[in-house]
């Protein structure tokens, strides 16, 4: 059923994920139908939020996180101690390999639990609510300090989905959209569809369309032209993690448009909030790569469209060196230039 009001949280009409009042179920707006059905899941362990998260039903880092920090909050109703808290977390914790902000979210809501010294649920509910609240605060923050690099006028490539959808609400590269049109600049966005998975096409195109900035979607391949008739003044994408190098994991096809950027020496940035970010992780070639399965490309609603007997390759990130990266808007701050110096600096190590 859809959400006819604005979400408390999200500060949206929709919202990608929310706990439900009673602190029972969770709500997934379940992204696979969109933007032609608004469904919300409704999901009542830990596990289903673990599937929920596996199968897409809710994606982008920063709603991944939320939805997992939701998922302990139901994985509390179940377990009888801290320990097994801690087993029915690692389900939730272990659902996808390489948006980092879902690891962060689950060790969060473990070292409230382990900190509190019980498995209380009303507890564990209001702080993933703060943690929802506070990735919509860090996404104002990061996309007002992206939209300072929005010229006026401006023609913006993004891939993939970064938006409301893919956080806990506003958007993350779409934030840094948002607000340069909340600030008064005129621009207008081409969403590369993003294939597989058609992020691009169905959900960012849905997302921008409603808010009523100017969208045009164009097929993973078309990008180049456009750069080369100087169709593009500027590209912002989303990420799934970043190492301390700087160096950025985000959907597949990613590196393509940070190397078109360089060669057509527009910039390319990067907008994400601080929970992306993996210190621990030293350069990109640690980052692990989520593959998929090939039938999300030989297959197409179901029906097979490519020959018999062919497979696919299907990674669902690629990782662009930290070079080819202009900057990198987090709510911390702007990451310029993007090095382990600046990295650090920003997390309080140097
Ligand atoms: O496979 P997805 O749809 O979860 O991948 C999402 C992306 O790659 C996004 O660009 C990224 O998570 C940033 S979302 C603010």
């Amino acid at each position: 059923m859809p959400i006819d009001h604005k979400h408390p949280i999200s500060g949206a009409s929709y919202s990608a994920v929310e706990l439900a009042e009673d602190n029972a179920a969770v709500l997934m707006l379940d992204q696979r139908r969109l933007p032609t059905e608004e469904i919300y899941e409704r999901l009542r362990s830990s596990s289903e939020v673990a599937r929920g998260i596996r199968d897409m039903v809710v994606r982008g880092a920063p709603a991944i996180g939320v939805a997992a920090a939701y998922g302990v909050v139901l994985a509390a109703r179940q377990a009888k101690s801290l320990d097994e808290l801690g087993a029915l977390a690692l389900e939730i914790r272990s659902a996808r390999p390489t948006a980092v902000n879902l690891m962060w979210a689950v060790d969060r809501m473990l070292s409230a639990a382990q900190a509190f010294g019980r498995v209380d649920v009303a507890m564990l509910a209001a702080e993933a609510r703060t943690l929802h609240r506070d990735d919509v605060a860090a996404n104002r923050k990061l996309g007002a300090l992206g939209a300072e690099r929005v010229p006026d006028g401006a023609t913006i490539l993004t891939h993939c989905n970064a938006g409301a959808l893919a956080t806990g609400g506003y958007g993350s590269a779409l934030g840094v959209i948002r607000a340069a049109v909340g600030a008064g600049k005129r621009v207008r966005v081409l969403a590369d569809e993003t294939r597989p998975y058609l992020q691009g096409l169905r959900l960012t195109a849905w997302e921008l369309h409603q808010d009523g900035i100017p969208v045009e979607i164009l097929t993973d391949g078309m990008a180049g032209w456009f750069f080369a008739q100087n169709a593009i003044d500027l590209s912002v994408v989303g990420a799934d993690r970043i190492a301390r190098n700087g160096d950025v994991a985000n959907k597949i096809g990613t590196y393509s448009v940070a190397c078109l950027s360089r060669a057509h020496e527009r910039p390319f940035y990067v907008a994400a909030p601080w929970s992306t970010v993996d210190v621990d992780c030293a350069t990109g070639e640690s980052i692990p790569i989520e593959e998929r399965s090939p039938t999300e490309i030989t297959h197409f609603g179901g029906r097979r469209i490519a020959p018999e007997g062919v497979g696919a390759r299907n990674p669902a990130f690629d990782v662009t060196p930290a070079r080819l990266v202009n900057a990198i808007f987090t709510e911390r701050g702007v990451i310029d230039p993007v090095n382990e110096s600046s990295v650090t600096r920003l997390a309080g190590g140097a």
